[in-house]
């Protein structure tokens, strides 16, 4: 039975910074934001948006009222999660209105945490193969102010539904993972912003790269040749590509401008977002999907999945016959079209708009956000969301 990703999603808040703007106002050469970095747009999220809100506005651009009832588990990987206890999952499930015979659970491993989710769904669905999964990968990136990985902040969310039959992907059998406890980026529960040694996350980054892509090769007996493409979890587009450089080497000539082309459109949407932390390689594959428009049927797709900390993973897919059909190209089109540029003051601002830590009742303003769901404010330490689309 063929298992995978059915229909994907994602959503981004309308504003962005943009990078040129961002380095001349630190005075830093611009090209080492756009070209050292890959970074062009910063998605910058209103504080009506939180990891909850960007992750339902992904869903429901993807869900029906068919996936609704078959939809038995909700899964949702974050790091920027708004509750120590109850999972972002539940208040997803309510406001998108999905069948209450579900389960509903967060989980965390950094940027890993939706591909740990995707793999859970495959077990579940093939114990269950007349279920659906919703997996949900939502992030905001935060490091501060002036910090050293402000250049790689963004938001954003990913949707996907796994299930048998899928539309889109069929996940293969064989995968490659491994964990190391490594400093490379914590987020102590004390803070909201990202402690990081970017020289070790890069480092790290490209030697689980070569591991895991050398323990798959050796389980799957699959090459490079084999790969159409292959996505890559991207802090920042750059990433993926110092990652890819070093194992290219041995391939055909042929093979390796096919992989650097189409690396490159994978990394489109993330340039325009930045990070979005574990629905970062999923927006890559989207990417991809929506951008070569001349990807064949039946194509092997790479995807290597690494959250800092650390775990990585590396896995592949085959595209479905009709995969076209399912993407949601044209609504992600209008989504980029239109966002609205906020000057680095107007960005500094939003930055510092926080809510309150002490209990305090808050109202947002949410006529502000055109996001169908948003934020709507803080009682008795209680989150308040509104669907605006009810
Ligand atoms: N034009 C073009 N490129 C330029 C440039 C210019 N004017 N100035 C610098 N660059 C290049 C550098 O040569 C470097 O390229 P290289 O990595 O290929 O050598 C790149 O821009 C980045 O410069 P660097 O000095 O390394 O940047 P930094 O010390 O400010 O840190 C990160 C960059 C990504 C480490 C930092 O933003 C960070 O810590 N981010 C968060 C963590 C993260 O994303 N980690 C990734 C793995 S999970």
């Amino acid at each position: 039975m063929n298992i995978g990703i059915d229909k994907i999603g994602f959503y981004t808040p309308h504003l962005y910074v943009d990078m040129n703007e961002l380095a001349v106002s630190r005075d830093i050469d611009p090209g080492k934001f756009t070209i050292g970095i890959g970074q062009e747009k910063m998605a910058v999220p209103p504080v009506t948006q939180d990891s909850v809100t960007l992750a339902a506005n992904a869903a429901l651009e993807i869900l029906d009222d068919a996936d609704k009832e078959q939809i038995d588990f909700v899964i949702f990987g974050t790091e920027t999660g708004v509750d120590s206890s109850k999972s972002a999952a539940v208040y997803v499930h309510e406001l998108l209105g999905i069948n209450p015979n579900a389960r509903a659970i967060e989980v965390k491993q950094a940027c890993y945490g939706a591909t740990a989710a995707i793999q859970m769904a495959k077990g579940h669905i093939a114990l269950n193969p007349e279920s659906k999964v919703l997996v949900l990968g939502s992030d905001i990136a935060r490091y501060g102010l002036n910090s050293s990985g402000e250049a790689t902040q963004g938001a954003g969310a990913v949707a996907l539904t796994i299930s048998a039959n899928p539309g889109i992907l069929a996940l293969e059998e064989k995968s490659a993972y491994m964990t190391a406890d490594v400093m490379d980026f914590w987020r102590p529960v004390y803070s909201d912003k990202a402690f990081v040694d970017g020289k070790l996350s890069n480092e790290q980054y490209i030697e689980f790269f070569a591991k895991v892509w050398k323990q798959y090769k050796d389980k799957s007996g699959f090459d490079l040749k084999d790969f159409e493409a292959i996505t890559f979890h991207l802090p920042y587009t750059k990433m993926g590509k110092k990652a890819l450089k070093p194992v290219l080497a041995d391939a055909p000539e042929n093979v390796q401008e096919r992989l650097k082309a189409n690396y490159q459109v994978s990394t489109n949407y993330n340039r325009n977002v930045g990070n979005i932390y574990t629905g970062s390689l999923y927006l890559s594959l989207i990417s991809l999907l929506e951008q070569k428009e001349d990807l064949e049927r039946g194509s092997r797709i790479g995807l290597f999945s690494y959250g800092s900390g650390a775990v990585g993973e590396f896995f592949s897919g085959i595209l479905q016959p009709n995969y076209r059909d399912y993407l949601k190209t044209e609504s992600h089109r209008n989504m980029f079209a239109l966002r609205k540029k906020v000057t680095v003051p107007e960005y500094e601002a939003i930055f510092e708009e926080t809510l309150p830590t002490d209990g305090s009742t808050v109202k947002l303003d949410i006529e502000m956000d055109p996001a169908k769901i948003c934020l709507a404010g803080i009682t008795e330490n209680m989150r308040q969301y509104v669907n605006k689309s009810k």
